[in-house]
């Protein structure tokens, strides 16, 4: 997602309808996502009004295609969407043709020739977005493949953090959990790094990616961090019979973040869904401590700023400000 190119010698600003996708966090740069941000905030204004819906991306065709189960990213996008005025349509895999064994390509090319200006995606396979945008002609959102990336996720944790802390740059952030199994940590580490913070990872060993950034079984480890991140516990992609943990019950005794491993001023973030009593405890989610509905709150208004950054260049214009009647 770069806003400029060189063309002749000169740098100029993209064709209005060059074609972009946001597959990973390694799409962007710093400057991608500074922008992203500040739009996303000034679309937070527009929302806090009583009349939400801007007139910005009328015309526009947003298709959300969920191969995995989703609350948050589906629900979010598909507001995001129509809170610009843009049409929106979500297929399920559940329900449809992919149940009769239709291939990702056919089912791509099927809902491909509605037209879609972007097609949000999330499916249990790595590099699965990225086929999308290969076999269609849409932009191409990746809303979570399998353990590899669900960029606009991290997107909504920076924009978090930075509402609740003021600040990005130097900001230390402790993950907490199953990092092997999780995109999330995929994308809100390298995203970290792009702005100038600091990860570790904390678990039990077999579920840290020790080449994602500094690793530790040691739970003291967290009392150092500005933002607790606790993960989920991802028991659906864990292989049957593997031993990632002797048990959830030593898991929690071990590695449940509760009220009492977190300090007075820290924050405590959690991508959802949440397994109170297991990774995390039900009255630390609960508490002031914890930043879990800032993150659903965000991530509609960074929704609706990655959805107006790919579809259209430069600042927000003054009429996405004006409400639709
Ligand atoms: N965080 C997240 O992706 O949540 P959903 O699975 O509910 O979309």
């Amino acid at each position: 997602m770069t806003d400029l190119r060189v063309v002749g010698g000169e740098l100029v600003p993209p064709a209005p309808r060059e074609r972009r996708h946001l597959l990973s966090i390694a799409d962007l740069d710093r400057d991608d996502v500074d922008r992203l941000l500040a739009t996303a905030a000034s679309f937070a204004l527009s929302q806090a009004r009583e009349t939400k819906k801007l007139p910005t991306l009328r015309g526009r065709f947003v298709l959300n295609v969920f191969y995995e189960n989703s609350t948050r990213t589906s629900s979010s996008f598909d507001l995001a969407a129509k809170r610009l005025s843009a049409d929106t349509m979500t297929v399920k895999a559940s329900g449809s043709s992919v149940e009769k064994g239709e291939s990702l390509r056919d089912t791509a090319q099927t809902l491909g020739a509605y037209g879609p200006d972007v097609i949000v995606i999330r499916h249990p396979e790595a590099g699965a977005a990225e086929f999308v945008a290969r076999v269609t002609d849409a932009h191409v959102v990746n809303a979570g493949d399998g353990k590899h990336q669900h960029p606009t996720q991290a997107l909504l944790d920076l924009y978090t953090m930075k509402e609740a802390l003021g600040r990005l740059e130097g900001l230390h952030v402790a993950i907490v959990g199953d990092v092997l199994h999780s995109r999330v940590a995929r994308s809100l580490v390298p995203a970290l790094e792009l702005v100038g913070a600091t990860a570790i990872q904390v678990g039990p060993p077999p579920l840290l990616v020790p080449e994602l950034c500094e690793a530790t079984h040691d739970m003291t480890a967290i009392a150092d961090a500005d933002v607790v991140y606790v993960l989920r516990m991802q028991r659906e992609r864990m292989l049957e019979g593997a031993n990632f943990v002797p048990s959830l019950r030593e898991y929690t005794a071990r590695w449940g973040v509760t009220p009492e491993r977190i300090r007075d001023g820290q924050r405590v973030m959690h991508p959802g869904p949440m397994n109170r009593g297991v990774e995390i405890d039900a009255r630390l989610a609960d508490s002031d401590a914890s930043l879990v509905v800032d993150q659903v709150r965000s991530g509609l208004v960074v929704r609706m700023a990655v959805l107006y950054d790919l579809l259209t260049a430069g600042p927000v214009p003054v009429e996405a400000t004006v409400e639709v009647a």
